[in-house]
């Protein structure tokens, strides 16, 4: 195997469900012998969408193919719009017809739509059968495949119906980025910087410097500072595999995020893009409550600047905001868990109310209506 792949681990209680997630470039046709060290499977399942399948799939096949594993595609339909029930029942399907057992290991090839209904399935397909990730965009490498929470949507609202269920394996190669449109690799980088942000300097630094090479796809700068991203979101996973403590703090930037994407109708703006804005916009606040010294907003800003994603909210009205900060429709002043930066590298929560959260702008009055 390459000696260009590098490794993290993510450590789980009990027995066998630490896996590691191994970053290289170039190791798309290595991943089948991996995949069959990984999961002992005989057969796998290749979960894609037509862009990622058309260009990836028959390398990974040939491997899969080499390492003596029996190979089926299924290709869903591009777009967050396929993360749902009907694909998941199809991929049932799919499935019983090619006669997946439990040595069937489903492989997720994709970004993190395919990797959370792929996830998904192979979460409840016979309770449970071999998941691996092969991921194909910054957000899947540094994020979505990292963790194993896997689900879709439903029409009352986004990944409300899912599973915790943990790959064996994450195989990611940085050279399949090259064909990934700029801008979502833009955005996926946001929450790769955003690990640094809360929880290491030296990482958000490190993206200060160099994020130019990141961006052109500088295989040896992008596999380093990937996988230092992903191995800050193993240890938060590890510590606190189902989101009761430390894990909240992923969650940085999300807040104003999530409210974005609500009112944008989760058109036009892309996830990444939304938390780069809520990331500035946390960061502010933080200073604006006396949590951060002066000066932390200005270095996020500057970075997600360098992103070429927009600093500031889209301009909905303040209720707006209000209203799609409301998780709790009946008690309106119901806390949300804010992630605030003590410092860059250093995150925090507090308890604030929705009002809290988008206070009204000092010196903005409601305008007078003239007669
Ligand atoms: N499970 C988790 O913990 C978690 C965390 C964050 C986000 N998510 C989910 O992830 C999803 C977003 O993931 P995403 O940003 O990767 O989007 P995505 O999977 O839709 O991929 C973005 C686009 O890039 C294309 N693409 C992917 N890889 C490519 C490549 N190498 N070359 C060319 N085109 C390529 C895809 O076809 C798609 O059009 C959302 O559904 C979100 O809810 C899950
Ligand atoms: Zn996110």
């Amino acid at each position: 195997m390459s000696s260009r792949v590098r490794s993290v681990r993510v450590g789980l209680a009990g027995k066998d469900r630490s896996y590691p997630v191994r970053i290289g470039a170039g190791t798309l046709d290595d991943a089948g012998d991996a995949i069959a060290q990984a999961t002992k499977a005989t057969r796998a399942v290749i979960v894609s969408v037509p862009p990622v399948a058309r260009r990836y799939a028959p390398r990974l096949e040939r491997s899969l193919r080499a390492a003596g594993i029996r190979t089926h595609r299924i290709v869903v339909p591009d777009g967050d719009a396929s993360k749902n029930l009907a694909q998941v029942s199809k991929l049932y399907d799919a499935m019983l017809e090619f006669g997946a057992d439990r040595s069937t290991a489903v492989v997720a090839l994709g970004g993190g739509v395919v990797g959370d209904l792929a996830g998904f399935v192979a979460a409840s397909y016979l309770r449970g059968v071999p998941f691996v990730q092969v991921p194909t965009t910054v957000l899947a490498m540094v994020d979505s495949s990292v963790g194993g929470k896997t689900g879709v949507n439903v029409p009352q609202g986004k990944n409300l119906v899912g599973a915790f269920h943990q790959p064996r394996l994450v195989w990611a190669d940085v050279d399949v980025l090259g064909t990934l449109p700029a801008r979502q690799r833009a955005a996926g980088m946001v929450e790769a910087i955003k690990h640094g942000a809360i929880l290491d300097r030296a990482l958000f630094e490190r993206f200060e410097r160099d994020l130019e090479r990141a961006l052109d796809l500088d295989p040896t700068v992008l596999v380093s500072l990937l996988t230092r991203s992903v191995a800050i979101k193993a240890e938060v996973v590890s510590q606190d595999e189902r989101e009761a403590g430390i894990r909240t703090l992923l969650n940085f930037g999300h807040t104003l995020a999530h409210a974005v994407e609500k009112l944008s109708g989760y058109q036009k703006v892309l996830h990444g893009e939304a938390v780069g804005m809520g990331m500035v916009y946390a960061a502010r606040h933080s200073e604006a409550l006396d949590l951060a010294p002066a000066g932390t907003a200005e270095r996020i800003e500057g970075i997600v600047g360098r992103l070429g994603i927009e600093t500031e909210l889209p301009s909905f009205p303040r209720r707006a905001y209000l209203s799609a900060l409301r998780v709790d429709k009946k008690r309106t002043e119901a806390h949300i868990r804010f992630v605030v930066l003590r410092r860059i590298g250093a995150a925090d929560t507090v308890p604030l109310t929705p009002a809290e959260v988008y206070p009204p702008r000092p010196g903005s009055k409601k305008r007078r209506v003239r007669r």
